[in-house]
């Protein structure tokens, strides 16, 4: 999970990714990911409907509160069987035209065509940490709840966890929100106790018998809906598009390893702005300090000071060799400069 940036730009075009990944271009011809609205149906019809083969493998994260998350990778070193940790369990399926570029595979991240979405980042594990302590849960009951940057969404599937009604998850690319954030979403519709007499939704009564593996691909191939009490939706595409088009209000905005790039932070900024509602908190995880990159937790703490609409305080600090800190942001009180 270390931060290694391979800053090439490239033109994405969808249909071009794979062409243009590592190739040098100019700036203005950059096109940033357009806005796309998905819904657990599309990513659980795509999955029906696909069939070549493609190794991705499940991984569990266990909060010190006995939760556990489960979430779908795909081919880092862990799910090609790394010396020190064997894939879990093994899915063979391709996700068509949300495949996942093979040129990527090399690369945690390229700027403005892939944003390092298909890893575990260590500051989304500091902030599932931290949302888990007992005076952070309760937050969540009946929240409504946006992951910006979601990558695989541990953050926002811990917010389902714990009561909220609502999780849209938003990531740079479409290929990560089908293959590792929406699977593992429906990954943790399995995390129930066999029980006979449930009157849960079916896909929630599945007996897993310990093969986690197994229920998902029953809850892939059933017909029928997944039916969840907290109701999920998915947001591909660049911050920009987003702020311009996302109309609703959230009560909690959750994100982790999204300020490492300064020039992303006015629309990162702008999307908060639009999508906070006017008692919403976020809750920002992030490193202190991004080398080769230059973005950081003191540059985004100044950006946000200076915008004036939110206030901003430090409420963990992790100790570590390349410190990381978790922010809590609200809107400031009129009194203090509301706009
Ligand atoms: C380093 S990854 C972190 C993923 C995840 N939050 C974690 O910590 O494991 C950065 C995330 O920010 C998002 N991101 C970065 N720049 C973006 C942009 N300009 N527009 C939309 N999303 C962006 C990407 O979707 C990516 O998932």
């Amino acid at each position: 999970m270390d931060f290694k940036f391979n800053f090439s730009a490239a033109s994405d075009e969808p249909e071009n990714k794979k062409e243009n990944i590592g190739k040098k271009q100019d700036k203005n011809l950059i096109n940033l990911q357009k806005y796309q609205h998905f819904t657990l149906d599309d990513i659980q019809n795509v999955w029906r409907n696909s069939s070549e083969s493609e190794v991705c493998c499940i991984e569990c994260v266990n909060l010190t509160d006995g939760t556990e998350i489960h979430f779908m990778q795909t081919y880092t070193d862990v799910c090609k069987g790394s010396e020190t940790s064997e894939p879990t369990k093994v899915v063979s399926k391709k996700t068509g035209e949300f495949t996942i570029p093979d040129t990527i595979d090399s690369s945690d991240l390229v700027s403005k065509v892939y944003e390092g979405g298909l890893k575990v980042w260590e500051s989304s594990l500091d902030l599932v940490e931290f949302l888990g302590k007992p005076e952070n849960k309760s937050f969540f009951a009946d929240a409504s709840v946006l992951e910006v940057g979601c990558g695989i969404g541990l953050p926002g599937i811990l917010a389902s966890k714990y009561g909220a009604k609502k999780v849209v998850f938003q990531d740079y690319n479409d290929f990560v929100l089908f293959n590792t954030t929406g699977p593992s979403v429906i990954l943790n519709q399995c995390q129930v106790k066999d029980d006979e007499d449930s009157s849960a939704p079916e896909a929630k009564r599945i007996k897993t018998d310990g093969d986690l593996m197994a229920c998902f691909e029953r809850v892939i191939e059933t017909e029928k809906k997944i039916d969840t009490k907290c109701q999920y939706s998915f947001i591909g595409g660049d911050w920009e598009e987003i702020a311009k088009n996302i109309d609703e209000k959230f009560d909690i905005v959750l994100t982790a390893e999204t300020i490492y790039d300064v020039t992303n932070y006015e629309k990162l900024h702008l999307l908060l702005e639009r999508c906070v509602g006017p008692n919403g908190m976020i809750f920002l995880a992030a490193k202190s300090f991004y080398f080769g990159v230059g973005g950081g937790i003191s540059l985004w703490i100044e950006f946000v000071e200076n915008k004036k609409v939110f206030e901003v305080i430090v409420v963990e600090l992790i100790d570590a060799p390349v410190k990381r800190e978790i922010l809590k942001m609200k809107r400031l009180t009129q009194k203090t400069g509301e706009k």
